[in-house]
């Protein structure tokens, strides 16, 4: 099977691609990644059966002729992250909305199979004591011009399996953590500023809940739904996970040998949204998956490991993201 996989060198698509090729002997991949700040070569070192292709989802030139020569096409290609798409939305616009777009006209033209992936966050947030969690019949109600661009793309999908009959599944993921996630987001900028001995940093209160998720989990959940998922349908991934940040940051810091009580309270996102939680019985009941990492504990501590272990990953980016963050506030 020859799969395309959009931003495959990003901190999902790479964690895919390797457990693609590891457990696939069939598979061989394209990467297809514009190299952003968030994409990095590195991140597929040493890997066989896999090339990577520098371009950009929605330059159609490039694209089209990629999609015509795969089977299947996943696509995690993005821009990614709350923080920045406050400070500049105009390339969420262009990538999330206009690339995805493009890769939708691509698969449409060659008749290729697609997955989408995308986010839980197209659903708003919920209270705290909300008894009900987001399931795939939740009205969308983005907050930011990350999770507006995202649900626009989800929307696009639906809309080209239902007018142009495209063979597309769409999932929605909650909060992932573990290894090669760039050290602009929650936990590996929290390990990575113990490593440098500098205090975490909580936005707020720290009562903002996430529903996380290790990232292999996420990965075998979409390879679920490629496999055995019904075309044109939605499904919600989450693995129980709801943790406060307050209690994530405790956790890494007593993980990293330090009081729990050692970090700083910092200016809040504008806009940030309370709670995520997933309700993923559709996932589990329709089509047999399960999590296999169900202790964070031990997730977290395996990530906290593979950061100490890979700081030639993650050094590079360190200090112009801590300087972006410090002219926030944050
Ligand atoms: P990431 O920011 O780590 O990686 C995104 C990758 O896309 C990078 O390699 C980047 O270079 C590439 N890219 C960006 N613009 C591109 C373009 N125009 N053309 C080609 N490549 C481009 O993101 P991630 O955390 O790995 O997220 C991957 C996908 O999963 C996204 O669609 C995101 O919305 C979704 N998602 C993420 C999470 C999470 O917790 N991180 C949870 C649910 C869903
Ligand atoms: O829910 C899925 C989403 O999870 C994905 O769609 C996004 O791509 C991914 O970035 C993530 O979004 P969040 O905004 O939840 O993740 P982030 O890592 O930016 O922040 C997690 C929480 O931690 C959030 O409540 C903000 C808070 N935070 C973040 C940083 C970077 C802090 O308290 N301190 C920090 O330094």
């Amino acid at each position: 099977m020859k799969i395309l996989v959009t931003g495959g060198a990003g901190f999902i698509g790479a964690n895919f691609v390797r457990s693609t090729i590891a457990s696939r002997p069939d598979a061989t991949v394209t990467v297809l990644d514009k190299l952003t700040y968030a994409g990095s070569s590195e991140s597929l070192a040493g890997l066989d059966r896999t090339s990577l292709v520098q371009g950009d989802i929605a330059d159609r030139d490039t694209i089209e002729p990629l999609v015509a020569e795969h089977d299947l096409v996943v696509h995690f290609a993005a821009e990614s992250h709350n923080d920045n798409s406050l400070n500049d939305p105009s390339p969420f616009v262009q990538t999330n909305l206009v690339g995805t777009f493009q890769v939708l006209e691509s698969v449409r033209r060659h008749g290729v199979r697609l997955h989408h992936i995308s986010t839980d966050e197209v659903y708003g947030d919920l209270e705290l004591d909300d008894p009900e969690k987001f399931h795939e019949t939740t009205a969308y109600n983005p907050s930011s011009p990350y999770s507006s661009t995202k649900a626009g793309s989800d929307l696009l999908v639906r809309a080209w399996v239902r007018s142009f009959g495209i063979e597309a599944t769409i999932s929605n993921c909650s909060n992932n953590y573990g290894p090669y996630q760039h050290v602009e987001k929650f936990i590996p900028r929290q390990i990575t500023n113990l490593i440098d001995g500098v205090r975490p940093r909580l936005y707020g209160a720290g009562a903002n809940v996430r529903d996380w998720i290790h990232v292999d989990d996420h990965n075998s959940a979409v390879w679920t739904i490629i496999e055995k998922g019904r075309i044109g349908e939605t499904y919600l991934i989450g693995a129980n996970g709801e943790k406060s940040n307050k209690e994530v940051v405790e956790m890494i810091l007593e993980g990293m040998g330090r009081d729990k009580d050692d970090y700083d309270h910092v200016a809040d996102r504008p806009g940030h949204d309370l709670r995520y939680a997933i309700d993923s019985t559709r996932l589990r009941e329709e089509l047999g998956w399960t999590p296999r990492y169900t202790n964070f504990a031990d997730g977290l501590a395996a990530t906290i490991d593979w950061y100490r272990t890979n700081e030639g990953w993650w050094r590079p980016q360190k200090a112009a993201v801590e300087a972006k963050y410090a002219a926030q506030g944050q």
